[in-house]
């Protein structure tokens, strides 16, 4: 049985990109850093944006039902502390993400219809087994990717500080490590630490620039390489943050295997992952859990897991998982080699 009610939270449903597509152009627009210094008319950000006065008045309009930012007096608006994670300057700035979202994952999302067909990632339908491969062709989206991941990671990291004690450990390798955000984090807590982010040589200089800016530029260097050929063998334990749901079982298995390989005896690995629930509800995390999972399924051709199933794969893998740490929205699961 329908009624109107359940037709008309559909309806909204279905529209849920419209919400995605008006963040993306106050991002585009900088709209959040014109309203930082105060409540502005649509007037003056139409003349700093060189925007159309009264579309730009629509938009904020829409913003400030959103809660983007909402309107002050007769005529002017000012920025909430949710639009303020718009700012690109901002401590919590998502704005990267914002601009990923629509310019590279909303166009990916569009032909789902073919990756549920099929169960193949867009990288295979166009004949391209990585889609890390496929991105690296396009160097804008790298930058744009890995611009996304670095907000993502730094609003972690506090989580991932609280939830372990590095100390212990004298040389973190960081496999996947990107721009270097969580790892320098972790070398600025531990001072005696030495650290190597491990990944593909697009990323080494961002990466090197970053943790010169951090200031771990003498402890934490960058090596380039294929996660899939070899793991240097150079330090006593192994992190990797989002990236075993990056990929299918086998492919986990052979990075899981090379890190294993990488690691003495008496090392340690760690995985820093949001876990799937065993039974999804409709509470917020959980949507959020298993539409990435769908992302996962278009993006990269991996899933998100629930924590036995990332207990299995690393018994498969030759660890034995320790315990799961609970960090933020993520989870740190400690794994010794077996
Ligand atoms: C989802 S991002 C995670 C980055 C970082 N760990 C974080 O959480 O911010 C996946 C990372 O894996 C890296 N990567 C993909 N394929 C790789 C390969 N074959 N060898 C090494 N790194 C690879 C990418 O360059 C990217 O930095």
């Amino acid at each position: 049985m329908t009624s109107q009610v359940s037709a008309l939270r559909l309806f909204d449903l279905i529209q849920s990109h419209r919400v995605t597509a008006v963040i993306y152009v106050a991002a585009r627009l900088g709209l959040a850093e014109l309203l930082s210094y105060g409540p502005q008319t649509p007037a003056k950000l139409a003349k700093a944006t060189g925007a159309d006065e009264r579309a730009l008045g629509r938009l904020l309009t829409a913003l400030s039902t959103i809660g983007i930012c909402s309107r002050t007096g007769e005529d002017s608006y000012a920025l909430t502390e949710v639009g303020a994670c718009l700012d690109g300057s901002a401590e919590h700035s998502v704005k990267g993400w914002a601009i990923l979202e629509t310019e590279l994952l909303s166009k990916s999302w569009s032909g789902m219809l073919e990756s549920i067909m099929t169960g193949k990632t867009v990288a295979q339908l166009q004949g391209v087994d990585d889609s890390f491969e496929l991105m690296g062709r396009t160097p804008e989206l790298v930058d744009k990717f890995n611009a996304a991941m670095v907000e993502l990671t730094r609003l972690v990291t506090p989580n991932v500080l609280q939830s372990y004690d590095f100390s212990g450990i004298r040389h973190l390798m960081d496999v996947g490590g990107g721009s270097g955000e969580l790892l320098g984090a972790i070398a600025q807590q531990n001072r005696k630490l030495r650290g190597t982010v491990f990944d593909l040589p697009r990323c080494a200089e961002a990466a090197s620039k970053h943790l010169r800016q951090a200031g771990v530029g003498d402890r934490v260097e960058f090596v380039a390489g294929d996660f899939f050929k070899t793991v240097p063998a150079i330090a006593d334990a192994i992190i990797l943050k989002s990236i075993i749901h990056d990929w299918d079982d086998a492919r986990s298995i052979t990075i899981l295997q090379n890190c294993r390989k990488a690691l003495p005896n008496a090392g340690k690995l760690f995985l820093v992952e949001r876990l799937m629930p065993e039974t999804p509800t409709m509470a917020d995390e959980d949507r959020e859990q298993a539409l990435s999972d769908l992302n996962m399924l278009r993006g990269p051709g991996g899933l998100e897991r629930t924590e036995g199933q990332y207990r299995e794969l690393l018994n498969r893998s030759g660890f034995d998982p320790v315990t799961t740490y609970s960090a933020g929205r993520f989870n740190l699961i400690e794994a010794c080699p077996r």
